[in-house]
């Protein structure tokens, strides 16, 4: 070999061994953003809380299966805050170092996780906002449902039962969600932007922590404040907090029948009580769709593959950046269409659903079965 040639194979060797040693320092252990050839991907899913039914019943388990179909051998790193910041910020800690090359966080507080993501950014892991915003941080991607929409439906769907109940400008209790969630501004916002001017809000409440046992509180309080017959309806941010407040007019006497009371999540207990009349309205949000494209987006991020062509994006500004989004149509859902939403997309079944004696005589009134 010449010395031209030496130097030339030398440099080649240089280029191949830079390259295998960036291959080792990206992958697994070390934190680094994809995985190196061969290495199965380590995916963190962080969820927020437990009271509200779906994080345990509905996107973990849809977002495990999608996962494992997508890439077999990928490794799930799964933990729930129980509505713990704090706790959230150690789970992260412990993603990281155990070595995800991606994370997937529904933040229980949108502001203080933006020190999450700033952590993961300086390790190169991708974030994936999950379906609530991270505020002020430099998010990868966020993929959720129109939430403002979320809050007109609930709205709107309160104003048209109160309007035909002879009871529009009348006063209600609104019971809204957790001050450190983003999304609960949003429903907030939309719903008020069709209820402001149509109706009395007598006395409204943000629920800390989303939790079912304090808008029992806040609804009991409510009741002190209004009196038994001092307002028409209630509006609830969510199923669990519907569900509190149901529970609050039940002890003090007042048939939930008469009092029509919106939800959102279409979790199992708000489906039930949909039926029964005890609650007017739920917001069906086809959850399956959202773990699945957050988990398509963290498979492609971990391996460090293009996205799919197939996630439509659109840009959310979150303070910091535009960040490519998914986001999903939410649907109304009254007793009248519940055969054609949640039955028909299989996120309940019949018999889920007509677990009792009672709700099979209405299941049967209302054509369910
Ligand atoms: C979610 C809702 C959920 C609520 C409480 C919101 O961010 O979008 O589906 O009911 O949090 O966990």
């Amino acid at each position: 070999m010449d010395a031209k040639r030496t130097v030339l194979w030398l440099a080649a060797v240089a280029i191949v061994v830079g390259a295998a040693v960036a291959l080792t320092s990206c992958g697994g252990g070390g934190g680094g953003n994809t995985t190196s050839a061969g290495a199965a991907p380590k995916i963190a899913l962080l969820l927020p809380e437990s009271k509200t039914a779906r994080y345990e019943t509905q996107d973990k388990p849809l977002f495990e299966k999608k996962v494992k179909e997508l890439a077999p051998d990928a490794e799930i790193l799964y933990s729930n805050a129980n509505q713990d910041a704090t706790q959230q910020q150690s789970q992260a800690d412990a993603a990281l170092t155990n070595g995800a090359n991606v994370l997937v966080l529904d933040p229980v507080d949108s502001a203080s996780a933006a020190s999450i993501v700033t952590k993961a950014a300086a390790q190169k892991v991708p974030v994936i906002s999950y379906d609530r915003l991270i505020l002020n941080a430099p998010v990868d991607y966020y993929v959720s449902f129109d939430n403002e929409q979320v809050g007109k439906l609930q709205g709107q769907a309160l104003l048209d039962k109160l309007t035909g109940m002879g009871s529009a400008g009348k006063t209600i209790v609104m019971i809204n969600g957790a001050p450190t969630d983003n999304n609960a501004k949003l429903f907030k916002a939309g719903a008020h932007s069709i209820l402001d001017g149509k109706v009395k809000i007598g006395v409204e409440y943000d629920t800390p922590d989303w939790s079912p046992d304090k808008a029992q509180t806040e609804m009991d309080q409510a009741i002190t404040k209004l009196g038994k017959s001092g307002f028409v309806g209630v509006y609830c941010a969510n199923d669990g907090t519907a569900g509190g407040a149901i529970a609050a007019m039940k002890g003090a006497g007042i048939d939930p029948k008469t009092r029509p009371t919106t939800g959102q999540d279409a979790e199992l207990a708000g489906i039930q009580r949909v039926l029964l009349g005890e609650q007017y309205m739920t917001v069906y949000k086809a959850i399956k769709l959202e773990a699945a494209a957050a988990a398509e987006l963290a498979v492609a991020l971990a391996k460090g593959e293009a996205v799919p062509s197939t996630l439509q994006l659109s840009n959310v500004n979150n303070g910091s950046k535009d960040v490519p989004s998914v986001l999903l149509t939410p649907v109304a859902v009254t007793k009248d269409n519940i055969k054609s939403t949640v039955v028909a997309d299989g996120f309940w079944t019949v018999p889920q659903i007509l677990s009792t004696p009672e709700l099979q005589a209405a299941g049967k009134a209302a054509g369910l079965q």
